[in-house]
């Protein structure tokens, strides 16, 4: 049996609606919406972080209304993690565990409450498990030895048709991009060494805003672009160049090209026009450690 999922990330949706380059936040999460609407079978909706760029409980209910409100249509699940932008108080107040079932009531099976946070739900055989990467006042992500020994435990039993996990932060990066290799999840090794030889059949993540794919520890990973910009590799690598273009992944398991993953572009006539071109050459956090 199929599962399909609608991921999307980094909606970046503020109390204004516009974030600091004056992007029209709400719009872009309600083009890729919009344009996803004919995409059938969908079995879960998963949003994997920098939800509210300004931390705001405001920013965090646009979302829930408007991914929330698409769920309930297709009567599936609806789930979120948090991102660097996020804020766990927030975030928690609008999303509780981050798993809703389509009603918009909470479904999380089982959850550790932090101050980083891990919760896991089951829908139709598929184990979903969120991570809460985020480090306040960091870009970069890094999960918790709690996170991860309740990881470890949860794995010990495969789940019926295998499992997703979703953090925000991608443990994989692509050496092109001083932001990029500085920005990720610093602790990869820690998590592909719980999930190597488990039912894990792909790590969903964002953060990036771009659209990127590699293994740990022999599972997929896959970076799905920001919903509100996306980064254009083609600038020099010590260049981060978002331009407009909201995106979205459906990512199909259990199919015989497990796990497939295929790219949304929102019909957007001003897509791929640029937002912000940074000079990440000077900043002291492009060094990893
Ligand atoms: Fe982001």
């Amino acid at each position: 049996m199929g599962f399909r999922i609608l991921h999307l990330s980094d909606t970046h949706v503020t109390a204004s609606g516009f974030d600091e380059y004056g992007v029209n936040t709400i719009s872009a999460l309600e083009r890729i919406l919009h344009d996803a609407r004919h995409v059938q079978d969908i079995d879960l909706v998963l949003v994997t972080g920098d939800v509210a760029d300004d931390g705001s409980v405001e920013g965090c209910l646009g979302v829930r209304e408007r991914v929330g409100a698409f769920a309930e249509r297709r009567a599936v699940p609806h789930v979120y993690t948090t991102g660097n932008h996020d804020d766990r108080t927030a975030f928690a107040e609008v999303f509780g565990s981050g798993h809703l079932d389509h009603r918009g009531d909470q479904y999380a099976d089982a959850k550790i409450n932090g101050p980083e946070c891990a919760a896991v739900s089951m829908r139709d055989g598929v184990r979903i498990v969120t991570l809460d990467s985020l480090i306040p006042g960091q870009t970069h992500g890094r999960l918790s030895t709690a996170q991860l020994e309740w990881l470890a435990g949860l794995l010990a039993e495969p789940a019926p048709a295998g499992t997703v996990i979703a953090l925000h932060h991608p443990p994989v990066h692509v050496s092109t991009s001083a932001f990029v290799v500085a920005a990720g999840l610093h602790d990869a090794a820690q998590l592909g060494a719980i999930i190597a030889g488990t039912d894990v059949m792909a790590v969903l993540c964002g953060h990036y805003h771009l659209q990127l794919s590699g293994n740990l520890a022999g599972i997929p990973v896959w970076v799905t672009p920001g919903v509100v910009t996306r980064i254009d590799l083609t600038a020099p690598g010590h260049l981060v160049r978002g331009v407009k273009g909201a995106s979205a992944t459906v990512v199909d398991l259990g199919g015989p090209f497990s796990p497939a993953f295929h790219l949304l572009h929102a019909r957007d006539p001003q897509a791929g026009q640029e937002v912000y071109l940074v000079d990440t050459s000077d900043l002291p956090w492009i060094r990893r450690d």
